[in-house]
């Protein structure tokens, strides 16, 4: 690696931002100079790539374009909003940040590192890329974006996983910045990372760095960063249920609310649960009553796990989300309820025409989405 970093900002830095100003995508957030509009949108830029973030930011600035609208906002109005873009906690802990912004610092977001550092939610990455975009302060915001660009062009070989690395990442990235252009700085780095030095094929051809870039010339652009492989999610097999009512409950269906902590936190459902893997190898057998013990198994756990006395079952669509640790493999069964009475206060009926009021995860807007 080239001595630390010196030399960095002539051969890396003021090329680099040239190039951004020629190429920049026109998004929206970079039209906007209010730091609560661009941390809006750095968070929902966490995890999810730019094209999908574009309406769901519209949507939320005119929903909520101030903090005050945002610190008043019922949750469930609030994921709502953010359904479909997953990672749930991002838009709460959002909404709690923002009501403490409101409460300790008279509505306006703080611009030192260490108070806006300390709200909830808030990482070195987000609280970097917001301070330097909103009001260029020289803190680096290294993201996996930043990570690859900077471990092709330093030849840095060591895990991105591991909080070392980054660390040191982070230190480099902070002597790159050059006076007074944090923001588009940063920004010119995510853009590039974005752009033209693409995790599997680089366009070094459209690079405005790769003359210097150490990465390229030792033939290590493609592999590099090394990051060793995150553990791949465990398979749940789930059972869910489409409960439609009758009589009264006519063109009505059964969900119900999650838990208020953990996976999916208060967002809707039609319930479900886990199959074992004993049950599943039990119903996959060939026999030529396996669908109906399959159905009947179905119905018991129903009963014993969560009080719901389910009949007329029958197997319809499938489908699967995979979350970091989990990936769900869910069949659905319609069925009918036996006893008028649910389980709970977690349960409601609802009505097609008021899916638009509660915010589901990304699985059961698909299969709402198909049975309706
Ligand atoms: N990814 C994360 N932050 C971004 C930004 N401000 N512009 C484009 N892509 C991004």
């Amino acid at each position: 690696m080239m001595d630390q970093v010196s030399g960095g900002q002539a051969r890396f830095s003021m090329p680099l931002l040239g190039w951004y100003e020629l190429n920049r995508r026109d998004l929206p957030w970079r039209r906007s100079r209010n730091p609560y509009h661009i941390w809006v949108s750095e968070v929902m830029l966490q995890q999810t790539r730019v094209d999908t973030v574009i309406p769901y930011y519209h949507r939320f600035i005119d929903r909520f374009p101030t903090i005050e609208a945002l610190s008043e906002a019922e949750e469930d109005e609030l994921l709502k909003l953010w359904e479909g873009l997953g990672y749930y906690s991002r838009a709460r802990n959002l909404q709690t940040a923002v009501r403490e912004v409101r409460e300790q610092y008279g509505s306006r977001v703080p611009d030192d590192p260490a108070s806006f550092g300390s709200l909830k939610g808030v990482g070195p990455y987000t609280a970097g890329a917001v301070l330097s975009i909103a009001y260029n302060k020289p803190e680096p915001a290294v993201d996996g974006n930043v990570l690859r660009v900077l471990s092709r062009f330093f030849l840095i070989e060591d895990d991105i996983m591991k909080s070392g690395t980054r660390k040191r990442m982070e230190q480099i990235a902070r002597e790159l910045i050059p006076d007074g252009r944090a923001g588009d700085f940063n920004q010119a780095l995510m853009e590039l990372g974005a752009i033209v030095c693409t995790p599997k094929s680089p366009n070094c051809t459209g690079c405005p760095v790769a003359e210097h870039c150490e990465g390229r010339q030792a033939g290590k652009q493609a592999v590099l960063p090394v990051k060793t492989k995150a553990k791949p999610p465990r398979p749940e097999s789930r059972a869910a249920l489409f409960i439609a009512g009758t009589g009264e409950r006519e063109g009505q269906f059964l969900i119900r609310q999650r838990p208020a902590e953990g996976l999916l936190a208060r967002m809707w459902e039609l319930p479900h649960l886990e199959l074992s893997a004993e049950a599943v190898k039990a119903s996959t057998g060939a026999e030529e009553d396996g669908a109906q013990l399959e159905l009947e198994r179905v119905g018991r756990l129903f009963a014993a796990e969560q009080g719901l006395a389910v009949a007329e079952l029958s197997p319809s669509l499938r489908a699967e989300h995979v979350f970091s640790h989990i990936r769900w493999d869910m069949q659905v069964y319609t069925g009918r309820l036996r006893s008028v009475e649910l389980p709970g206060p977690e349960y409601r009926w609802i009505s097609s025409d008021e899916l638009d009021t509660y915010p589901f995860p990304n699985i059961f807007v698909r299969i709402l989405g198909e049975l309706q």
